[in-house]
């Protein structure tokens, strides 16, 4: 060994240690591009570095998406993360295997032997969710060319209960959002009569949600497509039902094959779902399909002419997009197979159950939902008399002292002023660590019942979309 007095720290000696180095002792570029480069671990510690500062994604029990794959999935992401999905002439297999999928979800959703699906795979539900209204509204304008009904302003009926994408689809299509608000607290959920009874001739369709974003629960499709059935009967341009199952598209086939609210019930058209929600890919992935190709316009395909060679046609918002979601979705269709999805959500659901029992105990809390459904367990603080002075905001600073990030946020129209907390057990939060979460919970709620001072209610008019 070299007497380390002999050593020279500069930029070109590997054996400088990171933090001894000189370009370590600068703080990384906010403004301007750096005019020179920096040896790839250090900028690899630097920049690593920051990463902290994020909180563990493990922790996060707010959100849907997936934060665990097993190493053989994220191999196949490494092997196809410089594959770009939309070049389907140079990657047939992709497109290949993007069909599978396609093939598979119909086939989950109850597809019938009559109906010709046609789907994609997309960045996620939200673009599944544009799709599904583009759809809508050029079938609208074929159907009222047909029939002669003058342009109009047109509407979407949803429940207050929708993700803000319904929102942003409304605004970027120019279409009126037909809000009908969830009115009972007992049944947070669209009511289908109402629903209904709101739509007109210039409704391009009604949206039911598998899965409320705020609180897990699923709207009655069973009744929607019953209500809907009737109007048909007397309306030139019939209502189609657009379910935004992100989350319970690819929970119930496995957990609950009998509850009906997909292409069983006849007047379902298109259904999403997040593929890296319970599909259990790391963010990037979502899927819609159609029950035939009457529901999405010739206009809306695209074949593109790419390096002297037309490929498939493809409907989607972006161009270039990565394709390792895509092989990691079909990964792991064929590595849990139906059996391994419903042992992993199966187990997912006795946690939450569990959790929320426990949450019950807690005495102060009123629970919205027990995870019984799909395991997402929400609840509120119980209002009565004798209600603690601090509120979930609180609750959620102190749990943010062991790491955990479990947001509180206000539950939508007509219920603005009740702030909720919702947990998302996802595959990755065992009993074991629910064991430990109970432990932080329960000396947060002693730390507040000494603490003096607690947090207003911050500023959150639009609640928690993901
Ligand atoms: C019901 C619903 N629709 C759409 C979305 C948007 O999904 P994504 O995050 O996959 O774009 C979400 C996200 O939570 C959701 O819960």
């Amino acid at each position: 060994m070299k007497n380390p007095s002999s050593h020279h720290f500069t930029k070109d000696n590997p054996s400088t240690p990171i933090y001894g180095s000189l370009e370590s002792d600068h703080v990384l570029p906010k403004k301007f591009m750096p005019e020179y480069s920096l040896a790839p671990q250090i900028a690899y510690r630097m920049v690593a570095d920051e990463i902290l500062h994020d909180s563990n994604p493990r922790y996060n029990l707010a959100s849907f998406v997936q934060t665990y794959m097993e190493p053989e999935a994220q191999q196949i992401m490494i092997d196809t993360m410089a594959v770009n999905a939309i070049d389907k002439t140079e990657y047939p297999q992709t497109t290949a295997v993007e069909n599978h999928c396609v093939n598979m979800l119909a086939n989950l959703w109850n597809i019938r032997e009559s109906d010709s699906p046609i789907g994609t795979s997309t960045l996620g539900s939200s673009e599944a969710c544009m799709l599904a209204g583009i759809a809508m509204i050029f079938r609208w304008k074929k159907l009222a060319k047909k029939h002669n009904i003058p342009l109009a302003k047109l509407n979407l009926v949803v429940s207050s209960g929708v993700q803000v994408v319904w929102e942003k689809f409304c605004v970027y299509w120019d279409i009126e959002l037909r809000v009908i608000p969830m009115t009972d607290f007992q049944d947070l959920r669209l009511d289908p009569k109402q629903a209904v009874k709101k739509s007109d001739d210039y409704t391009i369709g009604v949206v039911a949600i598998m899965g409320i974003t705020y609180t897990g629960l699923f709207d009655d499709v069973v009744l929607l497509d019953h209500e809907v059935e009737e109007y048909n009967k007397t309306h030139a341009i019939s209502l189609p039902i657009h379910i935004d199952a992100a989350s319970g598209g690819l929970f119930l086939p496995f957990v609950n094959p009998l509850l009906e609210w997909d292409f069983r019930l006849k007047n379902v058209v298109s259904i999403n779902t997040s593929g890296h929600k319970f599909g259990l890919v790391y963010p990037g992935i979502g899927w819609i399909i159609w029950r035939n190709k009457e529901f999405l316009d010739e206009k809306l395909l695209f074949t593109v002419n790419y390096l002297g060679t037309s490929f498939s046609p493809e409907f989607q918002l972006n161009f270039s997009r990565p394709g390792s979601q895509i092989w990691a979705q079909y990964f792991n269709f064929v590595r849990f197979g139906k059996e391994g999805y419903k042992a992993i959500h199966e187990k997912s659901k006795d946690v939450a159950i569990q959790l929320s029992e426990q949450i019950k105990q807690m005495s102060f809390f009123h629970l919205l939902n027990d995870g019984s459904n799909i395991p997402i367990v929400c609840w509120c603080i119980k209002d009565t008399p004798d209600k603690p002075k601090w509120s979930l905001y609180d609750l959620s600073e102190i749990l943010k002292r062991s790491g955990w990030q479990v947001p509180a946020y206000p539950l939508p129209a007509n219920f603005k002023d009740v702030i909720i907390m919702r947990i998302v057990v996802r595959a990755d939060f065992s009993r074991d660590q629910l064991s430990l979460f109970l432990e932080d919970m329960k000396s947060a709620l002693e730390i507040l019942k000494k603490q003096e001072t607690y947090v207003t209610h911050p500023n959150c008019p639009s609640g928690f979309n993901h």
